[in-house]
């Protein structure tokens, strides 16, 4: 890039985010209800089987459908209809690595030339299932580790499995320096609650100590009327205090200091992130239902990851059902076109509402 003649090195993960961020932008006068182009990103939710009690997450707090990981066979018949789509996330609400086919599909998009990733709580890290990712080809691991401490974590996630995690972390690093192998990249991530913003320093510096060179702020989304930590008054958006501030000026100078990249969820820097995008209605800037398809491990689809977090239950934002119609069915079917429409208009659907902007890629 050349500002003022001067050529700028633009970092080369930072190049990837721009990519990234090109892929879900969508001029408004793209944004029909019908879409003619496919999907440029799907997110599986390989399984909704978890081993953690993150305070945070709905999963925790109720049964938001039969336990289930996703067959084989749903997972190869949705890839099949989109071989060519650019990128797959292998997680909804629940952990990946429990998943004994994972390494098997991930090997599954990488022969079609498939972006993979996936977030998780890392507790299954261990070095021969480590080994096995990398093998496979994944490209990308996000480690949600949500603290610096382990007294702190166990509040945020629920178990006593902190030093576990940066064990398995420091271990798989360690791998891959040792092998000389890039990927997957590896980040940390930290949830911003108001509990925890102090931790975030720290956590760069734990990344930097780990050998991780990401870290990430992640939005908290929230119902409105509060779950466990997924509450309104735990959120930094929007309200941050002087001090607050201070923390995220400390840190971001603390990461350059390391040459740590620290970026928060989809936007383009930490504060931005948990500013207010759009005064009136933030919604009308999400481009999900335009871009990516979220199925659930029992088959369901939903618009996106965000809004099992935003609304209770699964009803009023279900689009179709990937064991009983085929992809391009629903991706342009009635409820699809339904939720498009609100989406554009100022009532938008119940999950939306509460649901800002910008937040996990
Ligand atoms: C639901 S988890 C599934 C993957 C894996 N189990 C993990 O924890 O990384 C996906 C991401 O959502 C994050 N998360 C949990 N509760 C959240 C909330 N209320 N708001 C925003 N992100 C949340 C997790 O930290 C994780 O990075
Ligand atoms: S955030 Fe991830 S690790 Fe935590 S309970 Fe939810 S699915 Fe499990
Ligand atoms: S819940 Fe949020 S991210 Fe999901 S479609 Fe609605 S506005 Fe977009």
């Amino acid at each position: 890039m050349s500002i003022g003649g001067n050529e700028i090195e633009i970092h080369p993960v930072a190049k990837d985010l721009q990519k990234m961020r090109r892929y879900f932008e969508k001029p408004e006068d793209q944004l029909s209800v019908i879409m003619e182009a496919d999907p440029v990103c799907l997110y599986l939710e390989t399984t909704n089987r978890c081993n953690l009690l993150c305070t945070t997450c709905p999963r925790t707090f109720e049964e938001l459908e039969p336990e289930a990981d996703m067959s084989w066979g749903l997972f190869t018949s949705i890839i099949d209809q989109y071989p060519k789509i650019a990128r797959v996330v292998l997680h909804g609400v629940g952990e990946p690595m429990l998943v004994k086919e994972l390494p098997r599909m991930i090997r599954y998009l990488k022969e079609r030339g498939i972006y993979v990733l996936f977030n998780t709580n890392g507790t299954l890290l261990t070095k021969k299932n480590g080994q096995e990712l990398i093998d496979a080809g994944l490209d990308e691991l996000r480690v949600s580790l949500d603290a610096a401490e382990s007294s702190v974590f166990q509040m945020v996630r629920g178990k006593d499995m902190f030093d576990r995690i940066v064990t398995n972390v420091g271990n798989f690093i360690a791998m891959q320096h040792s092998s000389h192998t890039q990927l997957p990249r590896v980040s940390l991530w930290l949830t911003g609650l108001r509990e925890t913003l102090a931790q975030l320093e720290a956590f760069i510096r734990l990344a930097h100590r780990l050998g991780v060179m990401e870290v990430y702020l992640q939005r908290l989304v929230y119902l409105p009327e509060g779950q466990g930590l997924a509450r309104p008054e735990s959120a930094l958006f929007e309200h941050t205090s002087q001090q607050e501030e201070e923390i995220l000026q400390r840190a971001e100078a603390v990461a350059r200091e390391l040459g740590v990249l620290f970026n928060a969820s989809g936007a383009t820097e930490p504060g931005t992130s948990i500013k207010k995008q759009k005064d009136d209605n933030p919604w009308s800037l999400c481009r999900r239902p335009w871009s990516l398809m979220y199925i659930t491990a029992n088959g369901r689809a939903l618009p996106c990851c965000i809004a099992p977090f935003s609304m209770r239950g699964y009803d009023s934002f279900t689009l179709g059902d990937a064991t009983q119609q085929s992809m391009r069915e629903i991706w342009n079917g009635e409820r699809y076109q339904e939720f498009r429409r609100a989406l554009l208009s100022p009532q938008p659907p119940p999950a939306c509402s509460s649901c800002g902007m910008r937040w996990s890629l």
